[in-house]
């Protein structure tokens, strides 16, 4: 038998399966022989022994030979399926998964990332696993594998998902207060599903890229998050921003109807902080490309679902914040925003949005009276992903 044509659950199933079995054989056999013998040979029956041989070869080899052979065997079936959890089978495709306190990341070579594991049916896939603060532990039964995530060390797993369906997904290395909350599924979805999921996301670079800079647009926006005459348009999708339309001053949402307004009327709403020096583009003029620009511009927003409480759960801010008004390990955040709050050495602050982005990105720089300083810093959120997280808080009421 090849190892490598074994799954995981294979392997630790024949395993197991095989030792239950002989566990269970045994277990029958030698109870069963010795109540029989309890009342056959009773003294009572028997008050004197029928033999006197205190030796017999055949037995003794019998009863030496045949547990050695199953031990071995037991040894055979866990070497093997050791084996087998340790190759890593051909064709299997790479995701990294990322675990820090106390939440799960599954990073994807197209650059798509998620708190759930999605996994094509019918592929091995090898899960490389980091830690960003302490020791947690990856841990799907319904796959048998199991496996330490150390800091500073790279360790990994393979398991191949033989039909669809959402599997249990535990940190099994107790990790702090929020380890019970550190739990995700792995979806298993047919290979078509999972690579138009995987693909939905890839940034049609080139396309949109060039139009940009073929408008002329890159010359006064750039890509990389420097000012320069406008915006920049860097994780533009879903960014917060403060414009003046006309005498009135308003904070939106960048959106796909926004971003077309900015480019053919550009006048009506200007950014603040900016000079209104755009020239418009006329209605029509730019034709489809005005769609591709604009697809262009979005992709931030599809490659991270811009739903504040969906983030607030994958990045596992739920498991020690309340939106019930309960005290869990930090303060809860019903009706967080424009609460007043006491920071220790402080006094009384007033919750408002850039409050609430340092204490994400900042949360040892003021703590909230009463509680620990034992928030994880969460600076990998993108922009947009910070931006729709405030909104969410602001929005429980
Ligand atoms: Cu992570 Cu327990």
């Amino acid at each position: 038998m090849n190892p490598q044509q074994l799954t995981t659950v294979q392997a630790v199933d024949n395993a197991f399966i095989f030792i239950l079995g002989v566990s269970i054989f045994m277990l029958l056999l030698i109870t069963g022989l010795m109540v029989y013998f309890v009342i056959r040979y009773s003294r009572k029956r028997y008050p004197v022994p029928l033999s006197q041989k205190d030796q017999n070869l055949w037995l003794e080899i019998v009863w030496t030979v045949i547990p050695t052979l199953l031990v071995m065997a037991m040894f055979w079936f866990g070497w093997e399926g050791f084996l087998t959890l340790q190759r890593i089978p051909d064709g299997a495709i790479q995701v990294n998964a990322t675990a820090r306190m106390w939440s799960w990341k599954f990073t994807y070579d197209s650059g798509k990332s998620s708190g759930k594991l999605y996994v094509p049916v019918g592929t091995p896939v090898k899960v490389k696993l980091e830690s960003l603060d302490v020791l947690h532990a990856f841990y799907a039964p319904a796959f048998r594998v199991k496996r330490d995530v150390v800091p500073g060390m790279t360790t990994w797993v393979w398991f191949e998902a033989e039909e669809s369906g959402s599997y249990n997904l535990f940190c099994a290395e107790y990790c702090g207060v929020g380890h019970a909350d550190m739990i995700t599924t792995i979806e298993a979805v047919p290979q078509a599903e999972f690579d138009q999921w995987v693909i939905f996301s890839q940034p049609p670079v080139v396309d949109g890229e060039i139009l940009l800079d073929r408008y002329g647009c890159l010359s006064c926006h750039s890509l990389d998050g420097s000012a320069s005459v406008g915006p920049t348009l860097q994780q533009i999708a879903g960014r917060i921003t403060k414009v003046k339309r006309g005498a009135e001053s308003l904070e939106l949402r960048v959106d796909r109807d926004y971003l077309r307004r900015a480019i053919l009327d550009p006048e009506a709403e200007i950014v603040e902080g900016f000079a209104p020096i755009m020239p418009p583009f006329a209605k029509g003029s730019l034709g489809q490309d005005l769609d591709r620009m604009l697809d262009f511009l979005m992709t931030g927003e599809s490659i991270a679902p811009l739903d504040g409480e969906q983030i607030a759960k994958e990045q596992g801010c739920l498991g020690c914040h309340s939106i019930d008004g309960s005290a869990l390990v930090g303060p809860s955040f019903k009706a967080i925003f424009g609460r007043i709050t006491e920071i220790e050495g402080r006094g009384g602050i007033t919750v408002d949005a850039a409050y609430l982005r340092r204490s994400i990105t900042h949360p040892e720089a003021e703590i909230v009276d009463d509680y620990p300083s034992i928030m994880p810093v969460y600076d990998q959120l993108t922009e947009a992903e910070l931006n729709a997280l405030v909104d969410y808080l602001k929005g429980i009421k």
